[in-house]
């Protein structure tokens, strides 16, 4: 088990994790509780040049093994530089988005498959397993519509509709497979997904 806390908010684009996560993160720290928030790809300086290179509109002709690689590297980077590190020390790591991410984004959307991109990213994560998963569901088109009322389209968010279906279909996919993700429905208020995540974040800590 791990010293700290490592907890993941998974999710389509514009499904609420940004915003859940900046809730959550005042709700530790309003206890006391020292937390660190990271933000896939990135969080460390190597990390944020690689996700300037994956969600860069020119670069259109990536291939989709490249982009599996460059986000397990990112990963990697961030689990070594500040993971693993704020965990020993028993810190709460807040993670918007991690290895599942991947699995669905590039092992299904993509279709490079699940295995594969597990494999790849098992060397990344070299053992480090999150504590909790949450994963916000909504529809597909929803949240790609909110994110464009937020701000310009990145390249992934560009891709078309068909692609987000994927994504969606992805996490109901993985969700089935892995017990350790706690589904929650996004379609709600945010006061409310927000109280819904906390109660489960206070179960766990109560039976850890
Ligand atoms: P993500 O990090 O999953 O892409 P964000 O937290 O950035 O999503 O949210 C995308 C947009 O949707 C933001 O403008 C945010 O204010 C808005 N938003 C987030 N949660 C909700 C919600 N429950 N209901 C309505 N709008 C929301
Ligand atoms: P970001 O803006 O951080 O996510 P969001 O749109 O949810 O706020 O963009 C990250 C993009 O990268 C997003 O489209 C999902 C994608 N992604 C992958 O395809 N694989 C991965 O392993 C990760 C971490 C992200």
């Amino acid at each position: 088990m791990n010293k700290g806390l490592l907890i993941a908010l998974e999710g389509p684009d514009g499904s609420g994790k940004s915003t859940q996560i900046e809730l959550l993160e005042k709700y530790f720290v309003d206890k006391g509780i020292e937390v660190i928030r990271t933000r896939e790809p990135g969080g460390t300086k190597i990390s944020e040049k690689i996700r300037a290179v994956i969600l860069d509109n020119d670069n259109q002709e990536m291939d989709n093994m490249c982009e599996a690689l460059l986000y397990a590297a990112a990963r990697a980077q961030l689990i070594k530089e500040v993971i693993k590190p704020a965990i020993a020390e028993g810190k709460v790591v807040l993670c918007d988005r991690f290895v599942y991410s991947s699995i669905v984004y590039q092992g299904i959307a993509r279709d490079l498959g699940i295995d594969t991109v597990k494999s790849i990213n098992d060397c990344a994560l070299g053992g480090l397993e999150a504590d909790l998963v949450f994963m916000i569901s909504i529809p597909y088109d929803k949240g790609i519509g909110r994110k464009k009322n937020q701000r310009e389209l990145d390249r992934l968010e560009n891709v078309g509709m068909d692609f987000h279906k994927k994504v969606f279909e992805g996490y109901s996919k993985i969700s089935s497979i892995y017990d350790k993700i706690e589904l929650i429905n996004g379609d709600d208020s945010i006061e409310n997904i927000h109280r819904n995540i906390v109660n489960r974040v206070e179960s766990y800590i109560e039976h850890k």
